[in-house]
């Protein structure tokens, strides 16, 4: 997987897998930025488990952690960000993870270094979009502290789901209490209980 169009950053290593910053480099030519957005793609489907494509998602969403398997250089997880200035936020645009890489941690060590990052650089919020029947994805964003700030009727008309309507769910960086615990322990962002009120009315779906 590894190639010279990519910028690949060692992060950090999970047991055995190994966690990757990717970015597509600045010489890289449009041939090249076509190939790993056909790639990201394909890899978006097998991990969604969907046939529709996504359409060019690393121009939508530049900043990209993986993780590759430890047996053969494949990505077995990814989490695709990008940082809207005009709002300080960094938004997930996609989080998924192989089938049969599931369940071993690797999504809830993406979040964390996705919301260090946040945290190391003074930005204010990460936000991101669920369907709101995907229960185990809303389970560990509530564990990383994240809450829904918003329902979204029809989120997701555009794009068959199982349910059509989405939650808007953030987390505010000034919460965090313990950085390294991050999505490892619920105690680690410490939301004011007025606030936790603040957002269940926010989110409530008859607004
Ligand atoms: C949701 C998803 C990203 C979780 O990835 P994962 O690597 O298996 O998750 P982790 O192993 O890091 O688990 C983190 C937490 O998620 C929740 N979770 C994960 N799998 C779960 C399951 N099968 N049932 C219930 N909760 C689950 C738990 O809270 C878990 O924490 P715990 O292990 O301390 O109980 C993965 O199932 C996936 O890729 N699904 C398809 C794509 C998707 O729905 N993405 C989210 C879109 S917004």
């Amino acid at each position: 997987m590894h190639s010279f169009n990519l910028q690949y950053d060692h992060v950090k290593d999970v047991n055995e897998h190994r966690m990757y910053r990717l970015r597509l480099k600045a010489t890289s030519t449009p041939v090249e930025a076509a190939e790993w957005n056909h790639k990201f793609d394909l890899f978006l489907r097998a991990s969604f488990e969907r046939t529709q494509s996504y359409f060019n998602p690393l121009d939508h969403c530049p900043d990209v952690l993986v993780f590759e398997s430890p047996y053969q250089s494949i990505i077995t997880a990814a989490l695709m960000s990008r940082y809207i200035p005009e709002e300080d936020n960094l938004y997930v645009c996609f989080l998924s993870v192989l089938p049969e890489y599931r369940q071993y941690g690797l999504a809830k060590n993406l979040l964390n270094a996705i919301i260090l990052q946040a945290y190391d650089n003074d930005i204010k919020q990460v936000t991101l979009n669920v369907n709101v029947e995907n229960i185990k994805a809303i389970k560990l964003y509530t564990k990383c502290g994240f809450r829904c700030t918003k329902y979204i009727r029809d989120y997701y008309a555009s794009n068959p789901q199982p349910h059509l309507d989405g939650y808007y769910m953030t987390l505010m960086i000034k919460y965090i209490r313990s950085p390294p615990l991050i999505c490892k322990k619920e105690k680690a962002v410490l939301i004011p209980s007025d606030i936790e009120v603040e957002y269940a009315e926010q989110c409530a779906k008859d607004k």
